[in-house]
């Protein structure tokens, strides 16, 4: 049976534009998306836009338009920063979509028939940013206890429809138990458990106060509340109401990628969810950490956020992706400065690796007529290469494997480190003045050439642009995407004769002194 990966990011809200934060969650699951695609999987990458609540219509209202009208423009922004950002998704899926809205309410009502959706009375507090209801013991100083907001809430009382989340408390629990790689990192797990242990109240989910949200099958005064609604994004874009090849192919996930402060949503809420509607629940939920501008959380009122689009035009697109990834471990907390990214590119991109690339070409244009070289036989230091390779792709499996982006990146520049020492140490340059040595010259200039191209293949999901100048300029065969990770280390694939091209430097220095 073919294999499937589907990974997927949170829907983002309208009410805000696109900021670096959602750009880390969006790269991250490219990479992840690309990745497995190298490595022989059919994907489905899922992203799109959260549009339905009370925080869209109150924005629309102020800015004198219909919600969807907001939604449009605003869902267009992140549409094309995703163009920007070279981001392969396979579907985006809008909450305000007739195929959201049909497999909202088909949810709701297997609920209702299965008993776990009745009609009650809602009294709490309701914090609008964030979308939440909470306890009187959950406040912190009367205000919303989530770490990020602390804002006033507002009292609310309601006729509302409760989901019968209480029923699933032990049945979560003891699936948390059995599958302690459910939620990732090891320090949201402990989260996530002990809000369980604590007891699951029953979930309100439907809202008389506002009208723009999916309405309740068979009572059109209530809306569908915005979580329970979006939370279904994930199998609404697989046609879960039309039951068709894409639910049975990609359902359950492989791994939903949040960030911290919605870990609560998707650890309790969504398996809860799809516990009561008897379907299988997602294989993991990676919640990563946020980034911060000097030290401060970005927000549209501190007027801090950071613009992707701004930044991938001033550095580069695959210059930006490779810093999201490589900077901090995910799912630690980082910061965001001009230096770190000038730093990155300037060491890691244009000396290690765009000067490694650069100098192999020329030395294959001067030696060799820019022909690729047959070579000879090797030596214990072309050997070496051969085995770093072997060891590197191994690495990378287990890195991807755990998200752990920025450590497959470190494991493929031991990779592009040994080739710059293999350089040095070989020494071309000498073996150029010497007829003998003709050979040997050939073999080393071959050895880097594979080795180049293992390099170019490990990098696509990380920078694919780049990746693809540097596949086509040493002659790599077919296309980059279709390459295979179990052959990629392959040698000797490409025929001798075939012509490198010279390409412009990948990766140009920026001088320091310009960053403010
Ligand atoms: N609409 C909900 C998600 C519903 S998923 C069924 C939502 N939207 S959001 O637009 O507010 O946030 C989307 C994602 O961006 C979240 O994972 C959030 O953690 C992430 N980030 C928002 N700000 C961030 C940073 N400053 N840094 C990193 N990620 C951040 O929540």
């Amino acid at each position: 049976m073919e294999k499937t990966f589907y990974v997927t990011t949170p829907i983002y809200y309208v009410n805000d534009v696109p900021h670096i934060g959602h750009a880390y969650t969006t790269v991250a699951a490219d990479v992840l998306a690309r990745y497995q695609r190298l490595s022989g999987y059919r994907i489905f990458f899922l992203t799109g836009t959260d549009e339905h609540g009370i925080k869209v219509e109150k924005a629309a209202r102020e800015a004198g338009e219909e919600p969807l009208q907001l939604a449009d423009r605003v869902m267009q922004r992140f549409k094309n920063l995703w163009v920007t950002l070279n981001i392969a998704n396979t579907d985006f899926i809008r909450t305000s979509e007739a195929r959201h809205q049909e497999a909202v309410q088909k949810f709701f009502r297997t609920l209702v028939e299965k008993g776990d959706i009745y009609r009650g009375e809602y009294e709490d507090w309701y914090c609008v940013p964030c979308e939440s209801f909470w306890t009187d013991t959950q406040l912190v100083d009367g205000k919303c206890p989530n770490q990020d907001c602390r804002r006033p809430v507002d009292k609310l009382r309601e006729e509302s429809y409760f989901f019968r989340m209480s029923k699933y408390q032990q049945q979560l629990l003891r699936y948390l138990e059995e599958n302690p790689g459910f939620v990732q990192p090891e320090s949201r797990y402990i989260e996530i458990v002990s809000f369980v242990r604590e007891g699951l109240r029953d979930l309100s989910i439907s809202r008389t106060s506002f009208s723009w949200g999916i309405p309740v099958p068979g009572n059109p005064k209530h809306v569908i509340y915005v979580w329970f609604d979006a939370l279904l994004n994930y199998i609404s874009a697989l046609d879960y109401c039309g039951g068709g090849e894409s639910f049975q192919a990609f359902w359950p996930a492989q791994v939903h990628i949040v960030g911290k402060d919605i870990v609560r949503f998707h650890g309790v809420y969504w398996p809860t969810m799809l516990m009561a509607a008897e379907l299988p629940l997602p294989k993991q939920i990676f919640a990563h950490s946020f980034w911060t501008n000097k030290g401060k959380k970005m927000s549209k009122s501190l007027g801090n956020a950071i613009d992707p689009c701004a930044l991938a035009d001033e550095y580069g697109v695959d210059q930006l992706r490779y810093f999201l990834m490589r900077e901090v471990p995910f799912g630690l907390d980082a910061d965001f400065s001009r230096q770190a990214i000038v730093g990155r590119i300037n060491s890691d991109l244009a000396n290690d690796l765009g000067n490694l690339f650069s100098r192999v070409i020329a030395m294959v244009h001067k030696y060799f007529n820019g022909d690729v070289p047959q070579g000879g036989s090797l030596e214990a230091s072309d050997e070496e290469i051969k085995d770093k390779q072997a060891a590197v792709l191994k690495a990378v499996a287990e890195c991807m494997n755990q998200l752990a982006f920025n450590r497959a990146l470190i494991a493929i520049w031991e990779l592009i480190s040994l080739l710059n020492k293999y350089i040095d140490a070989t020494a071309p340059w000498v073996l150029a003045k010497d007829a003998a040595k003709k050979e040997r010259l050939a073999t080393v200039m071959r050895c880097l050439l594979e080795a180049l191209r293992l390099v170019s293949v490990l990098l696509w999901p990380f920078m694919p642009a780049s990746s693809e100048s540097m596949w086509e300029a040493i002659g790599g065969e077919g296309r980059l995407e279709e390459q295979k990770l179990s052959s990629a280390g392959q040698w000797m694939t490409v025929t001798a004769g075939t012509k490198i091209l010279k390409i412009p430097a990948l990766f140009p220095r920026i001088e320091q002194n310009n960053t403010p």
